[in-house]
């Protein structure tokens, strides 16, 4: 209590926020603004990145990521809305990259958000099943976020981790709402000397592969 008085005295702005808002709402605005030190030419990204979701504190990593690491050939499974899609189309227009997204639904709702952040042209859709899509060239990073069971995830990796170039990366969200995605990846990677595996715990979980 004495501390929170002392915040407000030093802080009445801050404070006047605070009791608008309510502690959620205002956690969440702090961590927006935090966050996202994003440059103004980003800024429709930190916007699109502060709508809370089941995926929204990873796009931030997985645009980060792309965007630092260069990874200009970016294959996503799984798009539905098209949250992490907008992440990574951003991402690839700050390097000269293109996404390429596989989902066995039409995804108009995505497809909506993508024309109005203006990104088509750094897009490809293919609606499909991804085990049968025709990928046969290297990839820089790849995100899976399919239908999160041991064999899809497993038969996923199979079918596209070995076009993941040498320094790419390949990220996996719902590792923790999934317990079959974490089982089915480091089943996958267990002799693998030159894959190494970080898993963040938040938002569902997001593992993150670096491949040597
Ligand atoms: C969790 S959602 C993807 C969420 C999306 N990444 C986002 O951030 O908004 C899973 C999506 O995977 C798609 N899907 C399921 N099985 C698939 C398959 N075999 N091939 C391609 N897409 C598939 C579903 O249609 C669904 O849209």
């Amino acid at each position: 209590m004495m501390s929170e008085m002392k915040f407000a005295l030093k802080h009445p702005k801050q404070a006047l926020v605070y009791a608008l808002l309510g502690d959620t709402e205002y956690r969440h605005m702090r961590w927006s603004r935090s966050c996202l030190t994003a440059k103004d030419s980003a800024l429709p990204f930190s916007l699109h990145a502060s709508k809370a979701t089941d995926i929204h504190e990873h796009l931030v990593t997985l645009f980060m990521l792309t965007v630092e690491l260069n990874l200009r050939t970016v294959v996503e499974l799984g798009t539905r809305g098209g949250e992490s899609t907008v992440a990574l189309l951003m991402a690839v227009k700050e390097i000269g990259g293109k996404v390429f997204s596989y989902d066995v639904d039409e995804c108009s709702e995505a497809k909506h958000v993508i024309k109005q952040y203006g990104l088509e042209e750094y897009w490809e859709f293919t609606r499909g099943d991804d085990l049968f899509a025709k990928w046969n060239s290297p990839i820089d990073h790849l995100f899976i976020d399919t239908t999160h069971t041991y064999e899809q995830t497993s038969k996923e990796l199979q079918r596209y981790e070995p076009f993941v170039r040498s320094g790419g990366i390949v990220t996996m969200h719902d590792s923790v709402s999934f317990p079959e995605v974490k089982q089915a990846v480091q089943d996958y990677s267990r002799l693998r000397r030159d894959i190494k595996l970080y898993e963040y715990l938040n938002n569902n979980g997001l593992f993150v592969l670096f491949k040597k």
